[in-house]
């Protein structure tokens, strides 16, 4: 019985095999357990000898269990440690970083050049009062941007604002002159999606108020930043225009290099490229506003983010701004 035993337990490579025979030889139903059962069977002065040569064998047996269970074991885990071995020697994987979207970084950089001359941020709602809107800018009931075709009402008196000049007007009703701030924002107009059109864009308000500002500031402070975002070869021109909010008014073009001078989609055919209205704020929204036209003066402006983006980079369609296209954004 024990060289069977010990045959088959020599032979066995796994815990369960262990444990089957286990069952087998020493169990309530194993082979040497009946053995012991039988012993009843047998003469007095047998018992003893049979006894013993019994718990020997069991003893053994339950040794080479024991020992070839820990063998089995030892193997296994040995194999399970070789399986999960870590290389730290190995290169990792390449980690892919994030950067900011283009029209982030550029109004970084505006933001950088505005703060860098004493300007400071302000914010306005998105969802805002037509009073705001319109009205506080001197805006009349029958301007064509009033328009519904043009604009996004939620009701008569609240609309999504069209641009982000109602912030000069709630700047100047919480502050007192000297002002300086930009404004910049998400707009809403009601256009048709196209290479140079979205419902919705951004701008950036500028505003300066205080004792005798005149037209030239306005020009130096624009010059200035021109130069500095675009480069220091870069021409700015003023020509005449009309905002009711601002008297005089002007748009002002920059020299355009998008496309190396010559016509291109970004830049058209003229060499210059419209990028921002501006003009003297108005006494109007001066007085309406809480500020004493007599005495103050001031200059404000408002640029289209998206627009002075796309001539930075040439980019020649609005959408792509938007669309997140990683192959697109991976190129800034
Ligand atoms: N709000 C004007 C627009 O959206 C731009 C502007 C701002 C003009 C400030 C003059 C002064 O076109």
């Amino acid at each position: 019985l024990y060289e069977d035993a010990q045959k088959e337990i020599l032979s066995a490579d796994s815990l369960q095999q262990i444990e089957n025979l286990r069952v087998k030889y020493l169990g309530k139903k194993g082979e040497l357990t009946q053995i012991l059962r039988g012993m009843g069977s047998l003469k007095p002065e047998e018992r003893p000898v049979i006894g013993q040569i019994a718990n020997e064998v069991r003893e053994k047996i339950e040794g080479l269990l024991t020992e070839t269970k820990n063998k089995i074991a030892q193997l296994e885990k040995e194999k399970r440690i070789k399986s999960e071995y870590i290389d730290i020697t190995m290169p990792g994987k390449p980690y892919e970083y994030g950067h900011k979207h283009p029209m982030t970084q550029v109004l970084d950089e505006i933001k950088k050049i505005f703060l860098g001359l004493g300007f400071s941020i302000a914010e306005g709602p998105e969802i805002e009062f037509t009073y705001y809107n319109f009205e506080a800018l001197n805006t009349p009931e029958d301007h064509p941007a009033r328009d519904l075709q043009d604009t996004f009402y939620v009701t008569s008196d609240i609309l999504l604002r069209t641009q982000t000049s109602p912030v000069q007007v709630r700047t100047m009703e919480k502050n007192k002159p000297p002002i300086r701030v930009i404004s910049p924002g998400r707009v809403y107009r009601s256009d048709e999606i196209d290479a140079t059109h979205s419902p919705v864009f951004h701008q950036m308000e500028g505003l300066v108020v205080d004792e005798g500002i005149t037209m030239g500031d306005l020009k130096g402070v624009l010059n200035i930043f021109a130069k500095k975002f675009f480069g220091e070869d870069t021409n700015t021109k003023f020509r005449p225009h009309y905002f009711p909010f601002t008297e005089p008014s002007a748009e002002m073009d920059v020299s355009c290099f998008a496309c190396g001078g010559k016509g291109c989609r970004v830049c058209g055919y003229t060499g210059w490229i419209e990028i921002l209205g501006a003009g003297m704020v108005h006494p109007n929204v001066l007085r309406m506003s809480g500020i004493d036209p007599e005495k103050y003066s001031g200059f404000a402006f408002g640029l289209g983010i998206d627009r002075i983006t796309m001539l930075k980079y040439g980019i020649d369609d609005l959408r792509l701004l938007f669309e997140n296209d990683l192959r697109f954004i991976q190129q800034f």
